[in-house]
């Protein structure tokens, strides 16, 4: 019994020590670029690390994927927002884009989303929010990409 005790207070100060020092590390290095992760994650096998889309699969694909760094320079030098959100979401585009290659990461999302659901059952959690906030930081690295 006694021992069990002692068990548990040990492994709760190793705990409590494990989470205060990956605060620690959090607070050194506060630069996560989530943005350029999710593009890391999803996008660059196709539109390349550098966005001009020559990805490592591109040859397996019918369209070249586009190059993402000229967006801007294509629209006027404005930063086609909407067109570039629905592009990335893809949900309501599926309809009249048979022959679209590019996923749609919109459905993708909100799957994870809902397995992300499971470990908030006590929180409101708005799946919608958490779908969207990814294709926003996505569109926030992509803005930061064009050329002039
Ligand atoms: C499987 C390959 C593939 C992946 C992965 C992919 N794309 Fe694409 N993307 C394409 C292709 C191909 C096109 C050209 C249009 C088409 O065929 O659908 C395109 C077009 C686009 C466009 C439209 C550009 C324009 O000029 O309107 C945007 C924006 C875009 N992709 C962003 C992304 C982002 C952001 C990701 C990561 C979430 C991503 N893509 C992942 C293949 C891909």
């Amino acid at each position: 019994m006694k021992k069990t005790l002692i068990t548990t207070l040990i492994a709760s100060a190793v705990t409590i020590m494990g989470v205060n020092g990956i605060a620690a590390a959090a607070e050194k290095k506060v630069k996560v670029d989530f943005g350029k992760r999710e593009y890391q994650n999803c996008c660059v096998l196709c539109h390349g690390a550098d966005g001009k889309g020559n990805g490592s699969v591109v040859e397996l694909l019918k369209k070249k994927p586009s190059d993402l760094t000229t967006l801007s320079k294509k629209n006027g030098g404005v930063f086609p927002f909407d067109r570039v959100y629905s592009m990335i979401d893809g949900r309501e585009m599926v309809i009249g884009h048979g022959d679209r290659e590019m996923p749609a990461w919109g459905n993708r999302y909100s799957a994870d989303a809902t397995k992300a659901a499971e470990y908030y059952i006590d929180v409101p959690y708005d799946m919608e929010m958490y779908a969207r906030s990814r294709i926003l930081a996505l569109i926030d690295y992509l803005n930061r990409m064009q050329v002039k």
